[in-house]
């Protein structure tokens, strides 16, 4: 019998990643900007034994969804063909937050999957073996290998298909926060994955979304550096409504927001126009993320939580990448 478990926290794009470049080797078209989460987080032991005639999964104490579970045993796959050996695993995985409801549960998840997988299979991966392997489990899943504030890039065309991932900025560089109101724990009816593939083959805007992506990718990047909100903030918030104007013209149109959504986004925007700067960001469903500095993120958590149907607010700073646990 061999095992491993890690921990990884969830991670939130501020600029987005949405379509990809290669479906079978899931690279993105986009490069993106996240700040890795504090206190969201995925716990995920992977036992490989003799004793298991095919992969077994559990998500949060139950036996997973069996198009989850093939998803999971392709992975295991991948992690069985680089180590050489033929078991089948099991894996036990839990999150301490709503899962596949726009809350970065697959990011976390897969970078838990594969530092936990890789290791019980005998692996000892560099950064960057482990970014791939993630990455072909999601897109996102490589940020969260890594604390504070990161950038997955493009395939550069040459050479092996590989990302760079890179640490723009430390965990402790920027007190800044990400005040997350869940506006509702449905999980979502289409995936990122397949949404952002429909946006591709069907959507008007792409090819805009695609010319206007490095231009927010040096703002962004430049704005962390600098610690400056009012210029990060507009940008986050043009990324996430041009990635949302491209979901909504897909065909059929792509909506992961409800009124509570919308009602959320309101109040934020209300309050900037007092002076209670706050940015927002939405993902593939619909959680209202509020990019603030630190010493406004109560004031701006305490106005989310006031909204009928906000069931729960969470106030995150930056934190660190993914640990294996003994
Ligand atoms: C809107 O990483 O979930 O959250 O690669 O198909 O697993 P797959 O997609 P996934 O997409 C994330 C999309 C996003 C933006 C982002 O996190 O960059």
């Amino acid at each position: 019998m061999r095992t491993a478990a890690a921990r990884a926290r969830a991670n939130i794009a501020l600029i987005k990643y949405w379509g990809k470049a290669d479906k079978s080797l899931n690279l993105p078209a986009t490069g993106s900007i996240s700040m890795t989460l504090s206190s969201l987080q995925t716990t995920t032991r992977v036992t490989f034994d003799t004793k298991f005639d095919r992969d077994e999964v559990s998500l949060n104490s139950s036996q997973a969804p069996e198009g989850v579970r093939q998803r999971i045993s392709r992975f295991l796959s991948l992690v069985r063909s680089m180590a050489g050996i033929d078991l089948f695993g099991q894996v036990d995985s839990h999150n301490n937050f709503p899962t596949a409801a726009g809350l970065a549960s697959s990011a976390s998840g897969y970078a838990a999957l594969a530092v936990s997988a890789s290791r019980a299979a005998g692996l000892d991966l560099s950064r960057s073996d482990l970014s791939q392997l993630a990455r072909q489990g999601s897109g996102s899943a490589p940020r969260s290998l890594i604390g504070g504030f990161v950038e997955l890039g493009i395939w550069d065309g040459r050479g092996t298909q590989r990302c760079s991932l890179d640490q723009i900025a430390s965990t402790k560089h920027w007190d800044i926060r990400l005040v997350i109101a869940v506006c509702g724990q449905h999980e979502k009816k289409i995936s990122s994955g397949s949404g952002m593939e429909r946006s591709r083959l069907t959507s008007d805007f792409y090819e805009q979304w695609i010319k206007t992506h490095n231009r927010d990718l040096d703002t962004a990047r430049q704005a962390v550096k600098e610690k400056d909100i009012s210029r990060l903030g507009p940008v986050v918030e043009s990324s996430c409504f041009k990635m949302h104007a491209v979901a909504l013209s897909s065909q059929p149109p792509l909506l992961y927001w409800n009124p509570i959504t919308v009602a959320a986004m309101q109040k934020v925007w209300s309050l900037r126009e007092t002076g209670l700067e706050g940015y927002v960001t939405i993902d593939a469903g619909p959680q209202v993320k509020v990019l603030c500095e630190a010493k406004n993120s109560k004031a701006i958590a305490e106005q989310l939580e006031a909204i009928p149907g906000v069931e729960k607010v969470f106030n995150e700073q930056p934190g660190s990448g993914v640990e294996l646990l003994q």
